[in-house]
């Protein structure tokens, strides 16, 4: 169990979005969403109000065993066939994937009048119930071309803020109702234990306690003080759980280690390394759980019960929904109609299935009453429609559209502000002699695949799934640069002159999402190699900017380098990395993982190892 006690006065959020300072005599401030920002943590679980009870209950009187089945139903935009099925089977939500699109035009507003449309067809159903719309809004809502996209969590992790963390969540929240959507798949809970794990940038860092502190402000900040206000979105907190704890080899995964792997460990260690973290964001009302692909003790978590049903609902007393995660439960031992039977047996509410619909519905209607009771059924669809009337759905007013005003502010001025404060706090200095900060106006050489690419800036899950190729609005280190200084730029370091004062260079991985990051060797690639060596060959002294979604083997190049900062996937706001460059946010950025020296190393954690690390966890200097 963690204490985190009750943020005591919550900043006033002044997200103000295109006002034209010093033009005009400000009004009287105003804070935007006064009415959203978060309210202390409770004592315990999150419970529905008497009223949602209600309104749950009479709702689901009047529903068939079919349009029970609906509700529990989550299918993908790319596999609905006909958009009309979503009346004609009352399903309850919808999400983008990775690779789910509104067509070509990826801005804001497509993407809400595309969502708008189905949910309109949706309320059409016999029963009337409204769809709930989730998208991986994991650093900001980046599947919209035009939002800003955060840093993600390794990087939020090191802040030492959770106000801040708190604040990026309130504006990604924002940001992805101004999308059209009202859930958001996020954030991830693991304490990431092997950074040879694919998604350990996707976590707050190394220790449970990480996860629980940013993660619970996380929570906050995208619910709001009220799930039913027009700026707040429902939360997932995931992978429930283990799935940052899984042991290397396990993964069932082509060209895998760990992502989806099994975790073996004893009860007590899993659950204080996998579980424990839940019980705080749960006390801050997080809506949903999503199920962890990964195993515990060789049983896939989809259809754990003890760990869902017994622990999760049982004893943590989490009273959302869980929904399981993308085709998760078909990793189930035997076929599609017992995989079904066994998930939601085990305590899984919603199935993300996402692709064949009907065949859930039609699995779920025969499986009950003998192999799924009207108990079960009964209660998974009345937590649904609990959290959907706290939402406001059932709501006298609610209305199935997008604000356009919403819309209006994705990729503001005031959201990016927010933005390029996180990626000045993240930013961990890993090593200094003597040249940092720079001198505005001074002489630079830039170089590296990472310098002006905003598709390694901001990493995986950013406009695609994996982050590669379309490429979303932002400043890149490059540009932000040439604001402030005298700019050379060449990939390689080769066209660095001696007559600079200093150089930056700009190295790191190339996007991936998921078991496809999990990789055995965290060296730099030759080129990244090369453009450092162009640099120490020239004799200007240089810092190295290292973006990677973990900690990486670069003891060498910090050996070489005369400055060596560790900036993650900081996303759209390079400013943010000038601004420390320069000198003007001195950095305070504190290492959310232990930094290991070499390869043999890993896994290398807090506490657990003889081994010294080449930098120990909360690591980092300042000027
Ligand atoms: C991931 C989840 C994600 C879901 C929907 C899954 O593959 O594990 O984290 O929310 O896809 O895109
Ligand atoms: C989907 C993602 C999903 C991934 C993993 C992709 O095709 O678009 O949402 O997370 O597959 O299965």
């Amino acid at each position: 169990m963690f204490l985190i006690r009750p943020a005591v006065l919550l900043s006033l959020l002044c997200l103000s979005c295109g006002a034209n300072p010093g033009t005009q005599p400000s009004p009287a401030p105003t804070t935007p969403f006064a009415d959203e920002l978060p309210s202390p943590l409770r004592d315990g679980p999150w419970s529905p109000s008497p009223a949602c009870k209600e309104t749950a209950a009479s709702v689901l009187a009047r529903l068939t065993t079919e349009q029970k089945a609906g509700q529990m139903t989550q299918v993908a935009m790319r596999y609905l066939t006909d958009k009309e099925d979503l009346a004609r089977y009352a399903i309850g939500s919808m999400l983008a994937g990775g690779t789910d699109f509104p067509g070509t035009d990826l801005s804001a507003g497509a993407w809400a009048a595309w969502i708008d449309e189905v949910r309109k067809i949706a309320l059409r159903s016999e029963p009337g119930i409204p769809l709930l719309f989730g998208i991986d809004a994991v650093h900001g809502n980046a599947k919209s071309t035009g939002a800003v996209v955060f840093p993600h969590n390794i990087g939020l992790g090191c802040t030492g803020d959770p106000d801040l963390v708190r604040k990026a969540a309130r504006v990604t929240a924002l940001e992805t109702r101004g999308s059209g959507v009202d859930w958001a798949f996020a954030p991830v809970l693991a304490a990431a234990r092997d950074e040879r794990w694919g998604r350990t940038y996707e976590a707050f860092g190394e220790t449970p306690e990480l996860a629980a502190l940013y993660g619970t402000a996380a929570v906050q900040g995208l619910q709001g003080a009220s799930l039913r206000s027009p700026g707040s979105v429902l939360a997932s907190i995931k992978h429930f759980a283990g799935d940052g704890a899984t042991l290397y080899g396990t993964s069932h995964m082509d060209n895998a280690f760990l992502d989806r792997g099994d975790v073996r460990l004893d009860m007590a260690r899993f659950r204080a390394l996998a579980v424990d973290q839940y019980i705080p964001a749960i006390a801050a009302g997080a809506g949903t759980v999503m199920v962890s692909y990964s195993s515990y003790m060789g049983t896939k978590m989809h259809g754990e019960k003890h760990l869902l049903t017994d622990v999760l609902k049982g004893e943590l007393g989490f009273a959302g929904f869980v929904i399981s995660d993308w085709e998760g439960i078909d990793d189930l031992p035997g076929g599609f109609a017992s995989d079904v039977e066994t998930a939601i047996n085990a305590g899984v509410d919603m199935v993300m299935v996402p692709d064949r619909y009907r065949e859930f519905i039609a699995a779920v209607v025969s499986a009950v009453p003998d192999r799924i009771s009207l108990e079960r059924l009964d209660d998974a669809v009345r937590r649904i429609l609990q959290v959907k009337c706290e939402m406001g759905m059932f709501d006298e007013g609610y209305s199935p559209k997008t604000d356009p005003a919403l819309t209006a502010k994705v990729g503001c001025d005031g959201h990016r502000q927010v933005a390029r404060e996180a990626v000045a706090k993240s930013l961990v200095v890993l090593k200094n002699a003597g040249l940092l900060p720079l001198t505005p106006g001074a002489r630079i050489h830039v170089a590296g695949s990472g310098a002006d690419d905003l598709t390694i800036q901001c990493g995986g899950w950013t406009v695609t799934w994996a982050g590669e190729g379309r490429r979303t609005e932002g400043t890149t280190v490059l540009s932000a640069l040439q604001k402030r200084a005298r700019v050379t730029w060449s990939l390689d370091g080769s066209g660095i002159s001696r007559r600079t004062d200093a150089g930056v260079v700009v190295v790191g991985e190339m996007p991936y999402a998921e078991w496809h990051g999990d990789r055995d060797d965290l060296h730099l690639d030759q080129g990244d190699r090369r453009a450092i060596a162009n640099m120490e060959k020239s004799g200007v002294p240089y810092v190295v900017i290292l973006f990677s979604g973990r900690p990486m083997i670069v003891t060498d190049e910090i050996d070489m380098a005369d400055g060596f900062i560790a900036a993650w996937l900081p996303g759209s706001e390079g400013d943010g990395i000038a601004d420390v460059l320069f000198g003007d946010v001195a950095p305070t950025g504190k290492l959310s993982h232990s930094w290991p020296a070499a390869m043999e190393q890993i896994p290398i954690n807090e506490g657990d190892k003889d081994d010294q690390p080449l930098f120990p966890l909360g690591y980092g200097l300042t000027w």
